[in-house]
């Protein structure tokens, strides 16, 4: 699907564009709303440094104007053109793109097809998103998502690429799941190490363990899977994580537009409920995959989209291991899984759930985490928490327990949304990735834009989630019609994220001073220098250094004037400076992160380029990553 300019749409923005939410109609919601108005006023001084708390946590950007910079390197300019730039003293070469043969029975990739059915899962999938990078004895392994297809463009003979049988459903969903392959750097730069015995694909149509507390559950059960134990795949992998155990996570997103329905949705009321929540309809994103695989035929499998929306832990070291979905971690459009081991060795996972007006999580094992000791069952019992933001900028963590949501345990895993507005969480501006710093105790969350935060509908009633909650302007979220989004951190308690209390501020607030004054201008951490909208992915490296990338608009126009095309930027976490590192190439989103084990190089994926990039004009935009180095050889994170 397309933008109106012509650009390609985000798996996001196509989300958003197919399931307008509905709105409620209650006067305590508008009420509600001009008390949250006053609270805001509060929380938008944070960008000149108020220390609403008397605690020195929100000290370092105050005194941002008189830091010395810690980058080494020159931020540089916006662009708008079709390749990418990084500063000078550094360089960029390709990686891998899209349809790049793994093995070498996979011929080299067909720009005018999109490559072959036969070769489609064993080629490095399309819109490559979150990845992490593994040290296996000495190999350097890197496990990466692919997040959709474009289908018009892998489907060639059919209309605006509907499939028309099930070998064009196989080639989508072969193009999407994970890749994992070796890399390694020679005298040519880094490169795929073809047929290495850990390279492996991932797709819809791998099985998978389906463990914790929704496995087995009546809603879990298909016709081909009456235990509801085995799934099938995973899909719309969008961000990731890892495990200090050294296993991947992949994190299920928009699964809702896969399936349709060719006669029509359950009646049963748990489950039409919950389609209503999650936005399963019988169009879906017009995929058509459920005319031609049953799996995604809502009125032949009603339960199947339960089996979705999970975080999938992966063993990158053993191309034989089964993937197992981890239900206790919540069922929702999971952005990232954000993982630290907490001071008493339970495991804490952060987590985002992309939707206008819905929530961050958090999630803690109920054991330790001993280092070289079983971790197979570690991610399968512990507690979700769901995030409460209070406008004097403390929060909490809210328990979704029986006691506290009404519901069971496995309900809680399967129906999270629904749980989660039980306990009055706070609703958010779309939650993509969470990360947390390793050189100081606090964690960071992009909210990347929500342009119906604080909007009336025609009734003048605010506008709500799909389960009613009301998208109020807050303090956490406190601009309506929220175009650019913002970046919150919070600092646990005691040092420690395991506990059920924080602080939190807004690291940054994107806007553009050049169009804007006031709150659409920007915190103060925001210049014409370094302007950027919707942060989307964020990273910290081992240093302490904040990477955020961008899934915004690129018109370059208008209200983003001056912003170019999608980006990367560098951020200081202690003073708020932020220094724009690199630019993708038009039409694209900026998006995965990771390094090599010496630290000398960066791994940043390039998503949905619109510019034929990086092969050049004539030929097709390919989804590829590229490894980013110091000219001198420097670490670079
Ligand atoms: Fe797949 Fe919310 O980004
Ligand atoms: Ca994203
Ligand atoms: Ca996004």
């Amino acid at each position: 699907m397309k933008n109106p300019d012509g650009t390609r749409m985000s798996a996001d923005e196509w989300d958003e564009v197919t399931f307008p939410r509905p709105t409620v109609q209650e006067f305590d919601h508008v009420v509600e709303r001009a008390i949250s108005r006053r609270g805001f006023l509060g929380v938008l001084a944070i960008g000149s440094g108020a220390a609403v708390m008397g605690t020195t946590f929100f000290k370092g950007i105050e005194a941002y104007a008189q830091q010395v910079s810690r980058f080494a390197f020159e931020g540089i300019e916006a662009q708008t053109d079709g390749t990418v730039h990084v500063p000078e003293g550094y360089d960029w070469q390709t990686l891998v793109r899209w349809g790049d043969p793994l093995f070498s029975d996979a011929a080299e990739f067909d720009h005018a097809t999109g490559g072959s059915v036969e070769d489609s899962d064993r080629v490095f999938g399309e819109n490559t998103d979150g990845m992490e990078l593994f040290n296996i004895g000495g190999h350097e392994v890197l496990v990466v998502n692919s997040e959709y297809t474009n289908n018009d463009i892998n489907l060639p003979h059919t209309a605006n690429g509907t499939p028309e049988s099930a070998e064009d459903v196989l080639k989508l969903q072969n193009l999407q799941g994970i890749s994992v392959m070796e890399i390694v750097e020679g005298e040519g730069g880094w490169s795929v190490v073809v047929d290495s015995p850990f390279n492996r694909r991932i797709t819809f149509n791998t099985p998978m363990m389906i463990e914790g507390p929704a496995a087995g559950h009546d809603l879990m059960k298909t016709e081909a899977d009456p235990t509801g134990t085995m799934s099938l795949g995973t899909f719309n992998n969008c961000g990731s994580g890892k495990t200090p155990w050294g296993t991947y996570l992949t994190c299920e997103e928009n699964f809702n537009g896969y399936f349709g329905a060719t006669d029509g949705l359950s009646t049963d009321p748990v489950v039409a409920a919950g389609y209503r929540r999650y936005g399963l309809s019988e169009a879906g994103f017009g995929y058509n995959f459920h005319p031609f695989d049953a799996r995604f035929d809502l009125s032949a499998n009603p339960n199947e989209p339960h089996r979705a929306g999970f975080v999938v832990e992966i063993d990158p070291s053993n191309p034989d291991s089964t993937p197992v979905k981890r239900t206790a971690l919540g069922r929702f459009k999971h952005e990232n899984a954000a993982t630290v081991v907490a001071p008493d060795g339970r495991v804490v996972v952060y987590m985002g759930d992309d939707e206008r007006g819905e929530f961050v999580y958090k999630w803690v094992s109920r054991d330790i985490y001993v280092p070289g000791g079983d971790t197979s069952t570690l991610l399968s019992e512990g507690m979700l928490y769901v995030a409460k933001f209070n406008d004097d900028m403390t929060g909490s963590w809210i328990a979704l327990t029986p006691e506290t949501t009404g519901m069971s345990a496995a309900e809680i895993a399967i129906f999270t949304r629904t749980a989660a507005s039980a306990v009055g969480a706070t609703t958010m501006d779309r939650p993509e990735w969470v990360a947390v710093n390793p050189v100081s105790i606090e964690a960071y969350c992009c909210l990347t834009n929500n342009s119906n935060r604080g909007v009336m509908n025609a009734e003048g009633v605010v506008r709500t989630n799909a389960g009613g909650d009301p998208m109020t302007v807050n303090g956490v979220n406190p601009r309506e019609m929220n175009n650019y989004g913002q970046i919150v951190r919070w600092r646990p308690a005691d040092g420690d994220h395991a506990t059920d209390t924080f602080e939190w501020d807004l690291y940054v607030t994107a806007g553009n001073p050049t169009v804007a004054e006031g709150e659409y201008a920007g915190s103060s951490n925001i210049n014409a220098g370094n302007m950027f909208n919707s942060p989307d992915a964020v990273v910290i490296d081992s240093t302490g250094v904040v990477w955020i990338q961008t899934d915004g608009a690129d018109s370059n126009e208008g209200e983003y004037a001056g912003m170019g095309n999608n980006q990367m930027l560098a951020g200081d976490p202690v003073t708020g400076e932020i220094r724009r590192f690199l630019t993708g190439p038009n039409g694209c989103e900026v998006t995965g992160l990771c390094w090599s084990s010496d630290r000398r190089t960066m791994f940043v994926g390039i998503q949905h380029p619109g510019a034929p990039f990086p092969d050049g004009e004539g030929l097709l935009p390919r989804s590829c990553i590229v490894a980013v180095k110091r000219n001198d050889g420097a670490m670079v994170g």
